[in-house]
């Protein structure tokens, strides 16, 4: 019997699977060395993987076409779009490289990574340029784990005091095949230790 009471804690149990959410949805650009154009890949099985060295992890299956790109020329970079470019991001994860120039018909912009030869998107407010250190061959999923050897941000979302409010943009995530703009801040990280907030958790 279904209930909206919250105190009920009965549970159904599934097989493993991947319903860890919300995760991030985020373009990863690839490309621009090699004889490779660039390319633009949807991924939302990304994650950081390590604080230092700083790494981040994107699973990619063999069969996309940004999965050689990467896997010769082991760089690419992640690109996190605001919630604007909802629309952009579901196409670039909805057909190929193969058949489509990505940057030119989604009207995307390319601008150079600092480090690496693949580009950043200009229109994502933060982009990161990893270069590959591993590659583990899970399944269905190869994880490409990588150094982020630069950060590029958007000038215009740094306030006076220096802080980066990327929240400003419209943040975008991804749950369960659909996408969402986060909503209010609720916090801030250990404001439940905090003498003055006074709103523990538990009481
Ligand atoms: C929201 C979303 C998330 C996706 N996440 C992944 C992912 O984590 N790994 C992956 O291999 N493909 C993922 N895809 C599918 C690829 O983005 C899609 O197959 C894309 O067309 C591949 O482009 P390419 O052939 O140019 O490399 C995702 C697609 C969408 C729409």
């Amino acid at each position: 019997m279904k209930s909206s009471d919250k105190t009920d804690h009965r549970k159904v149990l599934w097989p493993g699977s991947t319903q860890l959410a919300p995760v991030p949805a985020v373009l990863v650009a690839c490309g621009g060395s090699k004889g490779w154009k660039n390319n633009l890949i949807t991924v939302a099985w990304a994650g950081i993987a390590c604080s230092h060295p700083p790494m981040l992890s994107v699973a990619i299956r063999p069969e996309r076409y940004s999965y050689r790109i990467i896997r010769e020329t082991e760089e690419f970079t992640v690109n996190l779009p605001s919630a604007d470019l909802v629309r952009q991001t579901d196409w670039c994860g909805v057909v190929s490289g193969r058949d489509h120039d990505k940057f030119a018909e989604s009207g995307l912009t390319s601008l150079p990574s600092e480090k690496i030869a693949s580009p950043i998107v200009a229109e994502c407010p933060l982009s990161l340029e990893c270069q590959v250190k591993q590659v583990l061959e899970l399944g269905v999923h190869h994880l490409f784990i990588a150094e982020i050897l630069a950060v590029q941000v958007s000038e215009r979302l740094i306030d006076a005091k220096g802080r980066f409010q990327l929240e400003k943009d419209g943040l975008l995530a991804f749950a369960h095949g659909h996408y969402y703009n986060l909503g209010e801040c609720l916090g801030h990280f250990g404001f439940s230790v905090r003498k003055k907030s006074g709103s523990h958790i538990r009481k």
